[in-house]
């Protein structure tokens, strides 16, 4: 498989994932096999935001505690080195939170009801008129959290573009206010492939739809998700022409599959008429089971060792913890707040 990010080198990454639930199919192509290679050649630094986890989970909070591990876990499953990535808790950091409020000064109520995001998820959420404080206010806990680590390169879906904007424009007023270049200004990296459908093809991928392929889904659970896919519903009769375009099963073959040119080829034979769902159905469970078999192995494997989990979780915040520390320090003067250091 073509990686478009191997040429990447000499970044300053920050990723992060909130930690509400395992990790799927769409984090895997959207995001994780990125991470794997771009390890190699950066300085990478892994977020697991479990206080950001809380921002709609405050009601339900061993919802994010009990997925901390099982995030870590996913996470070196499939090969995210903790030798070469520095995997973080962001409850840990609590600098993050100290930098939030030096920046809480520096963004409008109005800016924040205005973030794209931040809108669509306050419609999904149900949160009705009570949107809680921290879930307004998130994007300026991310901006902490990417301006912390100094990053350069934040890998992220299109749905977080307007997180990066918003940290943009913090970086900008806090390098006017001090006159001179305190922090630097992020790029966000679009993964091509970051809008994988759920089964159903009509939403994207998410751990809260309830129908995602797990990376420790078992054989079965895949077998029964990639049976319920959603095809084209007009093609009845296995002699007649099918529609690739919307077909969620081509759509995950493109994503998956190593063999790019038999794809094309069944997608032809698809269109011509005589190739049927139950083919492509399996075709495709083949597929899933060989690539998350050996990823379910290791990561229960991983699970049966949570001293194992918590030790890398541990030794990457404390490197992390001196990073974002550094920072809190140069912004406090920026502020002119720095009078003492009780440590
Ligand atoms: N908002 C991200 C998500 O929904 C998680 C996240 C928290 C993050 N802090 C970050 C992503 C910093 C990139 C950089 O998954």
């Amino acid at each position: 498989m073509t990686n478009q990010h191997s040429k990447i080198q000499n970044q300053i990454i920050l990723t992060g994932d909130r930690a509400t639930g395992p990790l799927h199919l769409g984090h895997y192509v959207g995001s994780l096999r990125q991470r794997v290679t771009l390890q190699n050649y950066n300085d990478q630094t892994i977020l697991v935001a479990d206080m950001q986890g809380l921002t709609d989970n405050a009601n339900t909070p061993s919802k994010v505690s009990s997925n901390i591990l099982n995030v870590v876990a996913d996470y070196l499953a499939v090969g995210i080195d903790p030798a070469q990535t520095t995997i973080c808790l962001q409850s840990q950091l609590p600098a993050l939170s100290e930098i939030t409020m030096y920046y809480s000064n520096l963004v409008t109520i109005a800016r924040l009801e205005r973030n794209p995001t931040v809108k669509a998820e306050i419609n999904n959420k149900g949160f009705n008129r009570s949107v809680p404080a921290g879930f307004l206010t998130y994007p300026i806990s991310q901006a902490a959290d990417i301006t912390a680590f100094n990053a350069s390169l934040v890998p992220v879906g299109d749905d977080q573009l307007p997180m990066l904007e918003q940290t943009n424009e913090i970086v900008r007023k806090v390098n006017s206010l001090a006159g001179k270049k305190v922090l630097s200004e992020c790029q966000p990296l679009l993964s091509k492939s970051s809008r994988l459908p759920n089964t159903d093809g009509r939403t994207k991928m998410s751990k809260t739809m309830g129908n995602a392929i797990n990376l420790g889904s078992s054989p079965d659970e895949i077998t029964a998700a990639v049976k319920s896919m959603y095809t084209d519903p007009m093609h009845i009769n296995i002699k007649d022409p099918g529609k690739v375009e919307g077909n969620v099963v081509f759509t995950y073959l493109d994503a998956f599959h190593p063999d790019g040119a038999y794809i094309e080829s069944l997608k032809e034979h698809y269109r011509t008429g005589g190739l049927g769902d139950a083919t492509t159905k399996r075709i495709l469970d083949e597929c899933l089971q060989e690539i998350l078999k050996p990823i379910r192995q290791e990561r229960s494997r991983l699970l049966s060792e949570p001293s194992y989990l918590l030790q890398v979780l541990e030794q990457g915040s404390r490197i992390a913890k001196s990073k974002t520390e550094r920072t809190l320090h140069r912004i406090k003067e920026v502020f002119g707040l720095n009078l003492f250091n009780l440590e």
